[in-house]
């Protein structure tokens, strides 16, 4: 059952989180990507889009293709995204069958809840990134950084408005997994508050099982973290698709054959 967030009640996800507060957190992560990568960014997909407040913000900077596994968060997301295109899919199991200059994966990879999940979410990030392309994944939390929270927020719109509560916890600390139960608020004109509670089951690795999976998927990546004014704290994992093994295999080949082959070959 998807938490009733990215189903039922999609159409409140901006009154929970509104796009204009995205803008400090892209700008981050465009400087990243930018300082990072070994091409220029024009193309990014990004997997697990949402309600695409992100891509509100990267899409004055590149061509985004967005993705999400929930139909009614690519209608809200279309609503402030109209220009960008738009489709269906699961992050362990799509095939766009077209690769990108950038792959940006956000908060949507936290439903990555064993590593077998998160293999598969990498090996998608990197079999639709250009080779010498980059990948860059936003992590809400670490085994080592989690702890257990409680928060709230909400907004004001047009005849609707919103308050929540989010409360994390880790059930079972021996498994990969932690929840956070949500209870929404939601008003609509006069009507008297309705409430909904929702569960979601998140994902928490290591960073050391980050970067092995990611050096597996052959990324070589580095773990950043970022913070924002609002205390916000997120780790970041960001790695340049293994042009470095290519160019290896190019400089084996090379020494072998000097004369007669000058074209790369992966190894792997
Ligand atoms: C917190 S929302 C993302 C919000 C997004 N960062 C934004 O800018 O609006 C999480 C999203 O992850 C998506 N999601 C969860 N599991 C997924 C999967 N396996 N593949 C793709 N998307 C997934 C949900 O449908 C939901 O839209």
């Amino acid at each position: 059952m998807p938490p009733k967030l990215y189903s039922t009640l999609a159409s409140w996800w901006h009154l929970l989180s509104d796009p204009q507060d995205y803008a400090e957190e892209v700008a981050c992560y465009w400087r990243l990507l930018c300082e990072r990568a070994s091409r220029p960014v024009g193309t990014m997909l990004e997997l697990g889009c949402g309600g695409g407040n992100n891509a509100f913000h990267f899409k004055q900077h590149c061509q985004l293709t967005l993705t999400d596994l929930s139909p009614d968060m690519l209608t809200q997301s279309r609503r402030i995204n109209p220009e960008c295109e738009h489709f269906e899919g699961d992050m362990r199991t799509l095939q766009l069958s077209r690769r990108f200059d950038a792959v940006f994966v956000h908060d949507a990879v936290m439903y990555m809840v064993n590593e077998g999940d998160l293999r598969q979410a990498i090996k998608t990030a990197v079999t639709h990134c250009e080779p010498g392309g980059i990948v860059m994944f936003v992590a809400d939390c670490t085994r080592e950084t989690w702890a257990p929270s409680t928060s709230h927020g909400g907004h004001d719109g047009d005849g609707r408005a919103l308050r929540y509560l989010e409360w994390t916890w880790d059930p079972d600390p021996a498994d990969t997994e932690f929840v956070a139960e949500m209870v929404y608020m939601l008003r609509e004109g006069d009507q008297p508050v309705r409430i909904e509670r929702d569960r979601h089951r998140f994902g928490l690795f290591s960073s050391e099982t980050w970067i092995r999976l990611l050096a597996e998927s052959g990324v070589r990546a580095s773990k950043e973290c970022c913070r924002f004014v609002d205390g916000e704290e997120v780790t970041v994992f960001v790695g340049v698709l293994d042009s470095y093994r290519l160019a290896n295999s190019r400089l084996a080949v090379t020494r072998r054959s000097p004369s007669t082959s000058t074209s790369p070959s992966r190894s792997d």
